[in-house]
């Protein structure tokens, strides 16, 4: 199967039930932390920006940023038509009409998006991951990114693909990882894994100014069940489920933001403009 069939099939399934990740402790710890690194560089844009929302999925992160920002305006662009069934529902839901636009496309070659139109692009959440060519993805969200605008990826890491796989007795998944082609499910897909250089090296052959990469959550990790849309590892919904811990938790992950700790994340974050 092609990887294009490979991923709309596999998100098919999954649509409906995609949004009950907010309900997990772990993911809600790792949601926290992006909101702050996104949200840090929105505050930079002009009030009225633009964004594109590049395999947005379900439209979470698109709609929270409409709430949040009251004059900015987006593009949710994405595959599977269920996934953005679920975030055409928000729009009525939320009237959020006149500010949002949802479009079903390839990311390897978006359409009905003006070049150089958005203030920042970004693909959050294994995005770059499921598509066959990361380097021609990057290639054309960037051709959508204004000169100075943004271009943000929050990817898979390699080296927390190989750890969770250890930690479940997957060694033979461990072993392909290390091969920057992973998986965390018998049930998913093989998806590209990247580590800090891999994906500053995709940045950089595209020309892009990389500011920036961080990694998190970088000191609890999620248990198999955090993998699945539904239900919490019972380990990890103990430590977090405590109010005063999970908020120590985040606080520690927040003062080890920094380039050094980004090898130790389980998702790598990174920032880069467009020249
Ligand atoms: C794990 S989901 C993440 C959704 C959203 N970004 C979030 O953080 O909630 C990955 C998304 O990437 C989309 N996707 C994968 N390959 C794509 C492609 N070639 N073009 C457009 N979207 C794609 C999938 O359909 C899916 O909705």
């Amino acid at each position: 199967m092609q990887v294009k069939d490979q991923t709309i099939s596999y998100f098919k399934n999954k649509a409906s039930k995609y949004d009950l990740v907010e309900e997990q402790a772990y993911w809600q710890l790792s949601d926290k932390l992006l909101w702050d690194c996104l949200s840090t560089i929105l505050n930079k844009l002009p009030k009225d920006f633009t964004f594109l929302d590049a395999g947005g999925g379900t439209g979470r992160w698109s709609e929270k940023i409409l709430e949040n920002y009251p004059l900015a305006k987006g593009y949710t662009y994405d595959l599977s038509e269920e996934m953005l069934n679920e975030a055409r529902r928000k729009k009525e839901d939320k009237r959020l009409n006149n500010r949002w636009n949802i479009i079903q496309g390839d990311l390897h070659n978006i359409k009905l998006i003006e070049n150089n139109k958005v203030d920042i692009a970004f693909n959050f959440h294994n995005v770059l991951g499921f598509v066959k060519n990361p380097e021609k993805v990057i290639n054309e969200i960037m051709s959508k990114v204004k000169s100075g605008g943004y271009i943000v990826s929050f990817v898979p890491s390699v080296y927390h693909a190989i750890f969770f796989n250890i930690s479940l007795g997957h060694i033979e998944e461990a072993k392909k990882a290390s091969n920057k082609k992973g998986r965390f499910t018998a049930e998913m897909p093989y998806i590209h894994l990247f580590t800090p250089k891999s994906i500053e090296d995709i940045y950089i052959k595209n020309s892009i100014e990389k500011e920036y990469t961080l990694g998190f959550p970088a000191f609890i990790y999620p248990g198999y069940q955090e993998t699945q849309l539904e239900g919490n590892t019972e380990k990890i919904k103990d430590i977090l489920e405590n109010e005063e811990v999970f908020n120590t938790i985040y606080q520690l992950e927040k003062s080890f933001l920094t380039e050094e700790t980004a090898s130790r994340g389980n998702n790598l974050f990174i920032v880069g403009r467009k020249k």
